[in-house]
């Protein structure tokens, strides 16, 4: 089995920013499901939330996690994969994240995740309430997937990945 390390957390918590990040340090591939599934599909996000519905990109979204993984594990190098923030919703996910051996949650406060994600490529990020409601109805889930959260605030993008790799073993603590 190929080393692979797996971002989950809300939207606008920083996961490809950190995924990407990460790989470069670690000389790893990285792989954004919700890319993967724009491609697979041949529309965006947005465009699949209106022609097939949420749970249609669900659906999707779980097949490409599953095929990512896959291809993590044949891959000769390590990969980072940075998940959808809703594909913690699908039990599939659920189910497939529970063996993987490096799940990490990227925690992060809402105010601050509402000024990332409502950049209007997001269909769930429009409406600061139910963006607020939905974030606390995910928490349980992204701790349910997820062995290891981080609290990024005060951490900028390598700050967050300094820290990551750290807390996975992969570089020294700084210690003096
Ligand atoms: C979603 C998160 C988005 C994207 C879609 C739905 C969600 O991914 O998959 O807009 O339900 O939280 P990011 O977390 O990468 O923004």
């Amino acid at each position: 089995m190929a080393e692979r390390l797996i971002i989950t957390g809300f939207m606008g918590s920083g996961k490809s920013s950190v995924g990407r990040e990460l790989a470069r340090r670690l000389g790893w591939r990285f792989r954004d499901a919700d890319a993967e599934a724009e491609s697979q599909m041949g529309m965006t996000v947005s465009e699949a939330f209106e022609r097939i519905g949420e749970a249609g990109f669900r659906e999707v979204e779980a097949g490409t996690v599953a095929r990512l993984i896959t291809e993590a594990d044949d891959a000769r190098e390590g990969t980072v994969i940075a998940l959808g923030g809703g594909a913690v919703t699908s039990q599939r996910v659920l189910d497939l994240l529970a063996s993987e051996p490096l799940v990490v949650h990227i925690d992060v406060d809402v105010d601050t995740a509402f000024g990332r994600a409502a950049d209007g490529s997001r269909p769930l990020a429009s409406d600061r309430e139910a963006f607020r409601r939905l974030y606390e109805e995910r928490q349980s889930l992204y701790r349910q997937a997820a062995r290891i959260s981080l609290d990024s605030r005060g951490f900028d993008i390598p700050g967050l990945s300094q820290r990551i790799m750290e807390i996975i073993g992969k570089v020294e603590i700084d210690n003096p």
